[in-house]
């Protein structure tokens, strides 16, 4: 009979990454995985440690929205210690590299829109969030932490502005199974991972660009800092991760961060 518990023995298994999934805390009920892995990784844990957990009670998001995470998702933070290296360009890659992961295993239309938004069929399914540590111009270590709304109905997350989320559950109409979809993540995430430190960004984010939905759209840029609200066009992903706009006034520039980036009608 198929199962859809997270089998943390069966994970072991299904991994042929060396270090992703190397060390894994599966818990119960957890504040938050990211919280207990920045703890970990406070305590010294290695480069690949897992944490996952079957809810969050403190889940968050980016810019410390709540981040709701109900039994039957997939919750989990892997912590990673690379060398002096720019950051930046990692939401973009595990983004894309998870989109693709569940595209292929499970065959829904996923894709992501920058910078850290998974989607599928226009509403949002999931999302990453990086935490970093820094000792003066030292990166000590990132974490990162990623959520898929998997096998629960959206309905149990209410509404969240400005687009209803979904799950993967509603998008298939059936279950899946957790396990073998975060070995296949885990696994294409370290091998984009060691690429991206060995050749850097570049190719990995040119390979990648056509999973992203947010090229070539009308977006409307929300922000509380100085340009509060902003209009115009998503050209192109820059090596660094960040994205080139095009605004509405002419004027061109490439977007680090937004809280808000808000995909409008295809032009
Ligand atoms: C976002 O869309 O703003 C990012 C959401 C990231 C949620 C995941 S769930 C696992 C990990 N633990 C957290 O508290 N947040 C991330």
């Amino acid at each position: 009979m198929q199962e859809f518990k997270l089998d943390p023995r069966l994970l072991r298994t299904l991994l042929t990454a060396k270090e992703f999934g190397s060390r894994i805390h599966f818990t119960d009920t957890i504040d938050s995985t990211n919280n207990k892995a920045k703890k970990l990784a406070n305590e010294g844990a290695a480069h690949g440690t897992l944490v996952i957990a079957k809810n969050q009670v403190k889940g968050k998001g980016r810019f410390d929205r709540e981040w709701l995470s109900p039994e039957g998702g997939l919750w989990f933070s892997v912590i990673l210690r690379p060398p002096a290296v720019d950051p930046q360009p990692l939401t973009v890659i595990f983004g894309a590299a998870i989109s693709m992961i569940i595209e292929s295993q499970i065959s829904v239309p996923c894709r992501f829109h920058w910078t850290n938004d998974l989607y599928i069929n226009e509403k949002k399914v999931g999302g990453i969030l990086m935490e970093s540590r820094y000792s003066g111009e030292n990166l000590d270590y990132i974490v990162a932490g990623v959520g898929i709304n998997l096998n629960f109905p959206a309905h149990e997350l209410g509404y969240e502005f400005p687009i209803p989320p979904t799950t993967i559950l509603d998008e298939r109409g059936e279950p899946t199974a957790p396990t073998a979809l975060l070995a296949g993540i885990l696994n294409r995430l370290e091998k984009d991972y060691n690429q991206f430190l060995e050749n850097g960004p570049t190719d990995i984010i040119k390979k990648y660009k056509n999973r992203c939905i947010t090229l070539g759209r009308r977006v409307k840029i929300i922000n509380s800092g100085q340009i509060r609200e902003a209009d115009g066009y998503a050209l192109d992903i820059a090596d660094d991760g960040g994205l080139l706009v095009e605004l509405f006034s002419g004027a061109q520039g490439v977007l680090y961060n937004a809280e808000r980036l808000i995909l409008m009608e295809k032009y």
